[in-house]
Order: structure tokens, then C-alpha cells, then sequence
């Protein structure tokens, strides 16, 4: 049996990683931790957690656990990734993992060092459609990819997590390029297999009374010199999340989230909608940390490659304060 224990009793842990959790075989989530004791007896009630605990460290010190799941505001991620690794536990970590490259690289150095799994939650990356695009791709469909333009937006995390109040605090590395630009970052490179090698990057609050980025959109270029365009917004309605890849062969389009398409249009006119497989290749990302726990597997989501999509969202932070193109190391 392998035995997780989670931190943090909010949104995601209710919506996506209890239920998530509780489907993967051979698994059991026996400990929640969260500083809201009472929530966490609540969400333990409801999904047959057997320990609750205030103070997350006490949980990992105290349970018999494989693996530590990190779901609390982003600039707690670092401190407690690296706490569960020296204690000799697996971590499966949400995005962005970190608010800096100095904090993801401690972060992948622990698990390094206690041979552990360090696994980032680009949940984007299971999605089938994300994965069918990718293949299709990768085999030439639309030749060489040229450009990208991607947007993902929604109405805002009040409307995720309406106590979560974090979101919207610099400190805490809120903001909307920092919350979801990360997602559609993240799938940017995932579907095209490219490295991003230099950013340019607007930033603003055009709606919310807020202090952080509601809107941003960021110009980048790829190491082999194609380059692209990723907008992130909170104040899209509806929400959408597209990603428009422009290949020598045609136009690949695809979309989630709101409804899962996969469209591509073909030089000649042709139009291709291949058929989504209804189940994920890899399972959710909770089975394949599962997976990757019992067998050993580098996750494909690893700390070093969820890095390198934090490393670009962090340049676009960079570029839109300082009014520069920022390249990357
Ligand atoms: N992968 C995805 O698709 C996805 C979706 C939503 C959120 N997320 C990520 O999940 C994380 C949490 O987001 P959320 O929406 O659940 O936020 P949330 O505000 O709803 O929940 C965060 C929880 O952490 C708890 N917490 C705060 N400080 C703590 C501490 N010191 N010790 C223990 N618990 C503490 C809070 O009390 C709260 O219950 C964020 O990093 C977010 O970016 C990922």
C-alpha cells in the first residue's frame, strides 16, 4: 500500500487530488495537513482520511508515509518540498513549483540527493488530447511548427477558490502569468518539444482591484529561432484555453478544458479532427506518480522540467518590469 500525505486542504485538494488520489490503486491518502484544522477534518471526513494535523511537519515526522503532496499557496511549496525529501519522501508538488530558479533548483537538488521522485503537477500534460497532439506532431502531421499562439483564461481564482485569498499577494507569487501563463507555458513545450531561449512580456491590472497581473501576454522565441505568443488572463469570459500551433504542413489546433478539440487543418483544405482517446496514456497525474513511485520511473513532469516552464513565466515577470527582452540561461 502506498501511503500519501497531503498539505494543504483547499481547492485542489478537494477537486483534484483527494478524489484523485482515492482512484489510483494500491493507494491510500492516510494524513491531510493544513493550518485551517477544521477544513482538513472536513475534507478527512468526506474522503476517509485517517490522521489530520495543524503543523505539516509534524505529519511528515510523525506518519509512516511514501510520498508528500504539496497543494498550499506557491511560496510555501519550496520549504516544504525540501523538508519531505530529507525526511525520505516522494513529492508530488502543484504548480508553479516554486517562485524562483534558486527554490526549484534546491527543490530538485533534495530529491537528488535522498533519491527520491520530485514530480511538478502540470496537470495539462495528461490530458489526451494534449497527448493525441503531441504525437501527431512529433510524427510530422503539420510539418515543422513555426509559430504558436496560445491564450488560457477564465474569470479568476475567486471564482476557483474564493479563500484564497493568496492569489492575489505578490509575496505569495500570485498573479495570473504566475497561476495559469505556467499551464499554458508548460503545454507549449510539452506539445512542441522546444526550449524557449528569450521572453518579452506585457503585464497588467486591467480589471481587478488587485495587486498582482490580471492580464499578460508574452512574446518568446525558441532556441531553434521559431517563436510564439502565450496570453494569461483572469478576466476571460467564458474561459478558454487554446493553443494554435503553425506548422509548414498546416494549423494544429487544440483545446481544453471547456470542451477538448483537436483540429487540424491541412494545406490542401483537408480537415482532420482525430479522435480523442477517452482515457489519459499515462492515467492521471496521481496514477503516474503512483507509477513512478512503485517502479522507479523519472517522471516526464520531473522538477527539472517543471523548472524550465517556471523559468520562463519568472522571465516574463522579469521583461514586463523592466520594460527588456530577457534571454535565458
Ligand atoms: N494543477 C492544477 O491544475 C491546479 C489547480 C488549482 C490550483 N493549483 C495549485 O495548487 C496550490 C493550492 O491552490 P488552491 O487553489 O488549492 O488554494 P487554496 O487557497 O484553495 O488552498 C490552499 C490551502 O493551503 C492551506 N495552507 C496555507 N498555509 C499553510 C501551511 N503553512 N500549512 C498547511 N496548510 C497551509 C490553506 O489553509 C488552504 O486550505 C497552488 O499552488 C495552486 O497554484 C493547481
Amino acid at each position: 500500500m502506498i501511503k500519501i500525505g497531503i498539505i494543504g486542504a483547499g481547492a485542489v485538494s478537494e477537486q483534484h487530488q483527494l478524489p484523485g488520489f482515492q482512484k489510483c490503486k494500491g493507494t491510500q491518502v492516510t494524513a491531510l495537513a493544513d493550518i485551517n484544522k477544521k477544513r482538513a477534518e472536513k475534507l478527512a471526513r468526506r474522503f476517509g482520511v485517517r490522521s489530520v494535523y495543524a503543523d505539516w511537519k509534524k505529519m511528515i515526522q510523525k506518519e509512516d508515509l511514501d510520498a508528500v503532496s504539496i497543494a498550499t499557496p506557491n511560496y510555501l511549496h519550496c520549504q516544504m518540498s525540501v523538508y519531505a525529501s530529507n525526511r525520505g519522501r516522494h513529492v508530488l508538488v502543484e504548480k508553479p513549483m516554486a517562485t524562483s530558479m534558486s527554490e526549484a533548483r534546491r527543490m530538485v537538488q533534495a530529491a537528488r540527493k535522498n533519491r527520491r521522485i520530485l514530480m511538478v503537477e502540470q496537470t495539462h500534460r495528461f490530458h489526451p488530447q494534449n497527448q493525441l497532439a503531441k504525437r501527431l506532431i512529433a510524427q510530422g502531421k503539420i510539418g515543422k511548427v513555426n509559430t504558436v499562439k496560445a491564450k488560457f483564461g477564465g474569470p479568476g481564482p475567486e471564482y476557483w477558490s474564493p479563500e484564497g485569498k493568496w492569489f492575489f499577494s505578490k509575496d505569495a507569487f500570485g498573479g495570473a502569468m504566475a497561476d495559469i501563463g505556467i499551464h499554458s507555458m508548460d503545454l507549449i513545450r510539452y506539445l512542441t518539444g522546444k526550449e524557449v531561449k528569450e521572453v518579452f512580456a506585457y503585464l497588467g491590472t486591467l480589471e481587478k482591484k488587485i495587486e498582482v497581473d490580471d492580464n499578460g501576454i508574452c512574446l518568446f522565441q525558441f532556441a531553434d529561432g521559431t517563436f510564439g505568443s502565450m496570453e494569461a488572463s483572469w478576466t476571460t469570459k467564458p474561459q478558454l484555453m487554446e493553443t494554435i500551433l503553425y506548422g509548414e504542413k498546416g494549423t494544429m489546433a487544440v483545446k481544453a478544458w471547456v470542451d477538448d478539440l483537436l483540429t487540424i487543418n491541412l494545406a490542401g483544405g483537408k480537415v482532420l479532427r482525430p479522435r480523442i482517446p477517452r482515457r489519459s496514456e499515462t492515467g492521471s497525474p496521481y496514477e503516474y506518480f503512483v507509477h513512478c513511485i512503485k517502479t522507479g520511473e523519472e517522471p516526464f513532469i520531473s522538477g527539472e522540467e517543471g523548472g524550465k516552464s517556471l523559468e520562463v513565466i519568472l522571465a516574463a515577470y522579469k521583461s514586463a518590469a523592466t520594460g527588456r527582452k530577457v534571454r535565458l540561461t
